[in-house]
């Protein structure tokens, strides 16, 4: 008998400090990544991924900045037409299925 183990949880953390979020620009970013984290939580009935804002991530000058833990994936100079690059790696990194090609 085998029995499934859940995916390991993540931490999505969008740094909102003071480089990170001149001019609301990781606002901007956090706007567009929530909803798409609530609904990777909400299809899956539990909380796969958590995210969470930090007041700095200590890169600064390459903000705005975002890390996957534990995993340590970053990404910077992020923005919202961005997003879509870091729900692909959360999805990689949950073990979940590609999506299907367009
Ligand atoms: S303010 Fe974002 S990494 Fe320092």
């Amino acid at each position: 008998m085998t029995e499934s183990v859940p995916p390991q949880k993540k931490r999505v953390v969008l740094c909102r400090g003071q480089y990170c979020n001149m001019d609301r620009r990781a606002d901007a970013i956090l706007k567009v990544l929530e909803p798409q984290i609530d609904a990777i939580n909400d299809a899956a009935g539990w909380r796969r991924a958590k995210l969470e804002t930090a007041n700095c991530l200590g890169m600064c000058g390459l903000g705005p900045n975002l890390v996957i833990y534990p995993d340590d994936v970053v990404f910077d100079r992020l923005n919202p037409g961005r997003v879509g690059e870091v729900l692909a790696a959360l999805h990689a990194l949950l073990g979940d299925d590609p999506p299907p090609a367009p």
